[in-house]
């Protein structure tokens, strides 16, 4: 495999993925990124020319998408709306991209005879119970919570009809939480960090006691690429690196970690239908692909997110106002003298507890 088109590699999996591509392989690639709010041209700055190639389009136009695959020998899909609290705000753009884009791309492989790989969430199962040790496997049924995660769960569905129906030659990923450099400020560990920069104390939706499965990116990078190079198709494969963590611990590792002590955040209400917590089982990965993660130091590798914030201001600064201002507008502000325990309020990231300072 030689050419590779990659949706979505101006966003922050996305462009991380081209990095490793870049710093790890042969390959040639062209991003094809609308550059929504969630692109930045900029996280793909300085890449050479004789690899490397920026299309500016949505996913959405078929015709820009079938002349781009028939350029290349495979497509990697990264492209999508991916943040839960704007699906709650305004899910017709995520039915748009997650769905309609992903068959548009779909249509165009199956024209061509195109390997198509599919990046999805672990949020397509659903929640785990906090004190059970079950954890996500292929074989768990999809049950996804938020409109995010159900038109990720569709498009998911979408790929495997393709598969079975007209024979596309298509793998699956559904990753666990990700993080790293180039995360857009709206997402919890860099929405933290820029906040303690600005002065302005982290926010904790509800009791904190929500887990996700934490991998840095490149961890994510390097289990897309295995998949492309060994992958079965029609098979679907989970990545994740044993990261469990509540957010309560996160928060208090990032505010630790920057020289803050670690109370100085405040709860807010909780997310609507917020999912208890996440858990990835990537035994196949691991033994069928021979694949496993580099940066299993959570502490390590949340120590090098911080310091990347901290040197990259001129990357984020520009989103942070945007950001902040689309929590406001979903109802959030300051209260006092709250627990921090969920209320139920509807409004997301309503300040319950505290104050900055
Ligand atoms: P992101 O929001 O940071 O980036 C999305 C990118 O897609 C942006 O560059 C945006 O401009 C582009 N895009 C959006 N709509 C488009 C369209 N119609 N046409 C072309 N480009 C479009 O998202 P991310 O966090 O990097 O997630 C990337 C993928 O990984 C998504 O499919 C997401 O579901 C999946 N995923 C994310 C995580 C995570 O922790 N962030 C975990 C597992 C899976
Ligand atoms: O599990 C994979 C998913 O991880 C991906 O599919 C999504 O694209 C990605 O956005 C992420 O979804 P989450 O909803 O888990 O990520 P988010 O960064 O929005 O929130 C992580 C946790 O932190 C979640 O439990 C909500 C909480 N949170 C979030 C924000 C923004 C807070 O407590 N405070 C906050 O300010």
């Amino acid at each position: 495999m030689l050419r590779l088109l990659v949706t979505g590699g101006a966003g922050f999996i996305g462009a991380n993925f081209i990095h490793y591509v870049m710093a790890h392989t042969d390959l040639q690639v062209v991003v094809l990124d609308k550059l929504t709010y969630a692109g930045h041209e900029s996280s793909l700055a300085g890449l050479p020319t004789d690899r490397f190639r920026f299309v500016k389009g949505d996913i959405c136009d078929a015709e820009l998408v079938d002349s781009l695959v028939a350029g290349v020998d495979a497509v990697v899909h990264y492209a999508a709306e991916s943040h839960n609290d704007n699906s709650l705000a305004d899910p017709l753009p995520f039915l748009q991209t997650n769905i309609m884009g992903t068959y548009v791309l779909l249509d165009a492989v199956r024209k061509h005879g195109k390997r198509f790989h599919h990046i999805s969430t672990d949020e397509v199962y659903g929640e785990l119970a906090l004190d059970e040790p079950q954890r996500f496997t292929e074989h768990t049924p999809y049950n996804p919570s938020s409109p995010y995660s159900s038109t990720k769960a569709g498009s998911d569905l979408l790929v495997r009809a393709w598969v079975r129906s007209f024979g596309v030659e298509a793998t699956i990923s559904n990753c666990s939480n990700n993080y790293g450099p180039f995360q857009h400020v709206e997402k919890f560990i860099p929405r933290q960090i820029t906040n303690i920069i600005d002065g302005v104390r982290p926010r904790l939706y509800g009791s904190g006691e929500n887990v996700r499965d934490w991998i840095h990116a490149d961890d994510h990078s390097s289990a897309v690429l295995r998949i492309l190079e060994r992958g079965v198709p029609g098979e679907t494969y989970l990545i994740g690196a044993d990261g469990e963590r509540n957010n309560k611990d996160v928060i208090e590792a990032i505010l630790v970690g920057m020289g803050q002590p670690a109370d100085a955040y405040d709860h807010v209400t909780d997310r609507p239908g917020h999912d208890l917590r996440y858990a990835i089982d990537s035994s196949r990965l691991r033994t069928e692909l021979g694949w496993a993660p580099s940066h299993a130091d959570f502490a390590v590798g949340l120590a090098g997110t911080i310091a990347w914030y901290r040197d990259n201001e001129d990357w984020w600064r520009g989103q942070k106002s945007a950001a902040e201002a689309k929590y406001s507008s979903a109802g959030e502000q300051v209260q006092h003298g709250a627990s921090g325990q969920a209320s139920g309020a509807a409004a997301t990231g309503q300040v319950i507890s505290g104050q900055v300072g």
